[in-house]
C-alpha cells in the first residue's frame, strides 16, 4: 500500500511512497521525459492560492490582477486569464504577453516608475483598465500622449505610505527614500494636479509596500494611511472609485507563516467598512502568493565533491535559473525526488556557473550521489521570470501539471535560440 507524505506549505506536492509527485505526476518521470533543469508547476496549487483571495472578496466588487512579473510564462498567464483574473503589468512586453495568453485588456493595470511614451501608447490602444502613475512628471506625459491620440487615460496614483514591510531591503518599496510612488504628504496636491489634466480621468488610488510580507501589521498600517488619503482626496472633490492595495503577501519558504489571503482581507475590509467605503471597488496585485509554492525546479546531481571545509553538491540548475539565493540570500528548500534510507551528509548545493555567488542552498543535509535528482521548492515565482543566459546557459523547459495531465508550456532554449539576434562583425 502506498503512503502519501505532504510537504508543509505545498499542498499539491507530495511523496507517493518514496517518489515525489506534483499532483498526480511523478517528477522523476518528467525529468526523464524532458531533461533537467526543469520547472514543474501545479495548476491546482495556483487555483487554490487564487481561491483564498476570491473567498476574501466574496460579495465585494473586487478585481484580482495577477502581478505577472512573478511568472510571465504564457501557460501560467492562461491559467489566471481563464480563471477571470486581470493582470498587473510593468512593461509593453508584459502587455503583449497578456494579449497572447487571451487576457482581457480592460482588466489590466499598468504599474512602474518608468513607462515610456511607446508603452503608454500601447496601453491606451489596447484599452487597459488603469495606469498606476508613480510621479507628477509621468502624469503630464501620460496626459499629453492620451490627448495626442484623442483619448482619456484612466489613472490611479501610487502613494508611498512610508511603512516598513520588514522584508529584504531590495523588495521593500513603501518607505521614504524608495523610488516608488509619490510621498503620502504630497499626494493630495498631486491628485489635484492630475484632476486638472485634460487627458486624464482619475479613477483610483494604489499602494504596494513590498514583497514577501509575512505579518499583517504593515498592511494594516498602510491601509490606515491610504484610507485617510481617500477621505481627503474626495473631500477635495475628486471621487475615488477604486482602491488598489498592491501585492506582497509572502509564502512559506522556510517555516514562514504568512497570513492567509482571506484572513488578511477580513481585517483590511473591516477598516474599509469602518471608513464608510464599503461600496468602493477593490483591486489587488498578488504575484508570489499565487504562484510561488505552485512550482519546483527539478535538477540532476552532477557531482558530489568533498571539500576541506565544505562538501559541495553540484547540480545542473544554477543562478541563471534560480537567481534568488544569489540576489537576496533567499532560502529555497531542496528535497530529493526519491526518498532513501541512506545516511545524509551536509552540502552546499551549487550550480555550474563560474562564480562563488552561484549557490542554491547552503549547509543542506542530503543523501545523494551523482545521477540523483533533487527538487528546489518554492520555485514558481521570480525564478523563470528572472532567469538569464549567463554563461550561455539556455533557459530551462517548463511543464504545467493538471491532475494526471501534463503540458509542456516552454521548450528548453537552444543555443540557436540564444544566438538568433546576434551578428558577427
Ligand atoms: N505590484 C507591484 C507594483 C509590484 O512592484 C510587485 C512586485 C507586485 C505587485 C507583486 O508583489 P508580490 O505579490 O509578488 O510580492 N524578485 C523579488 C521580488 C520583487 C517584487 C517586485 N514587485 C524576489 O524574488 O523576491
Amino acid at each position: 500500500m502506498s503512503t502519501t507524505a505532504k510537504l508543509p506549505g505545498h499542498p499539491f506536492i507530495a511523496y507517493e511512497g518514496s517518489a515525489l509527485h506534483v499532483e498526480g505526476v511523478s517528477l522523476a518521470s518528467l525529468a526523464q521525459e524532458h531533461g533537467t533543469p526543469l520547472f514543474v508547476y501545479s495548476k491546482a496549487a495556483m487555483l487554490n492560492a487564487l481561491a483564498a483571495y476570491q473567498r476574501g472578496f466574496a460579495g465585494r466588487d473586487a478585481q484580482i490582477c495577477y502581478a505577472m512579473k512573478a511568472n510571465s510564462s504564457l501557460g501560467v498567464l492562461q491559467v489566471f486569464a481563464d480563471a477571470g483574473c486581470g493582470f498587473d503589468i510593468v512593461s509593453g512586453g508584459e502587455l503583449m504577453r497578456v494579449v497572447a495568453a487571451g487576457g482581457t485588456p480592460s482588466k489590466i493595470i499598468f504599474s512602474g516608475v518608468g513607462k515610456t511614451r511607446t508603452e503608454m501608447t500601447l496601453g491606451l490602444k489596447a484599452g487597459i483598465g488603469c495606469f498606476n502613475v508613480e510621479s507628477e512628471a509621468e502624469l503630464d506625459v501620460l496626459s499629453s500622449v492620451a490627448l495626442g491620440m484623442g483619448l482619456i487615460a484612466p489613472v490611479s496614483i501610487r502613494v508611498n505610505p512610508n511603512v516598513d514591510p520588514k522584508t529584504h531591503p531590495y523588495i521593500s518599496v513603501g518607505l521614504k527614500g524608495s523610488k516608488f510612488g509619490v510621498a503620502h504628504e504630497n499626494a493630495l496636491r498631486i491628485y489635484q494636479h492630475a484632476a486638472l489634466l485634460k487627458g486624464l480621468h482619475v479613477i483610483g488610488i494604489d499602494c504596494h509596500i513590498g514583497s514577501q510580507i509575512t505579518t499583517p501589521e504593515p498592511y494594516l498600517d498602510a491601509m490606515d494611511r491610504v484610507l485617510d488619503l481617500v477621505s481627503r482626496i474626495e473631500a477635495a472633490g475628486i471621487p475615488i472609485a477604486h482602491i488598489d492595495f498592491g501585492g506582497g503577501l509572502g509564502i512559506n519558504y522556510n517555516d514562514d507563516t504568512p497570513p492567509d489571503a482571506d484572513a488578511l482581507w477580513q481585517q483590511l475590509l473591516a477598516k474599509i467598512d469602518a471608513c464608510g467605503f464599503t461600496g468602493k471597488k477593490l483591486m489587488v496585485e498578488p504575484g508570489r502568493s499565487l504562484v510561488g509554492n505552485a512550482g519546483v525546479c527539478v535538477s540532476e546531481v552532477l557531482y558530489v565533491k568533498p571539500g576541506e571545509q565544505k562538501n559541495f553538491c553540484i547540480i545542473d540548475a544554477a543562478m541563471n535559473d534560480l537567481p534568488r539565493p544569489a540576489m537576496y540570500q533567499a532560502f529555497h528548500a531542496i528535497v530529493p525526488l526519491a526518498l532513501t534510507a541512506n545516511p545524509a551528509a551536509v552540502y552546499d548545493v551549487v550550480g555550474p556557473v563560474c562564480e562563488s555567488g552561484d549557490w542554491i542552498g547552503r549547509d543542506r543535509s542530503l543523501n545523494t550521489v551523482t545521477g540523483d535528482h533533487v527538487a528546489v521548492l518554492s520555485a514558481g515565482a521570480y525564478c523563470m521570470s528572472m532567469a538569464s543566459n549567463y554563461n550561455t546557459r539556455g533557459r530551462a523547459a517548463e511543464v504545467l501539471v493538471d491532475g494526471a495531465e501534463t503540458h509542456l508550456i516552454r521548450l528548453r532554449e537552444t543555443i540557436e535560440d540564444q544566438m538568433r539576434g546576434e551578428r558577427c562583425i
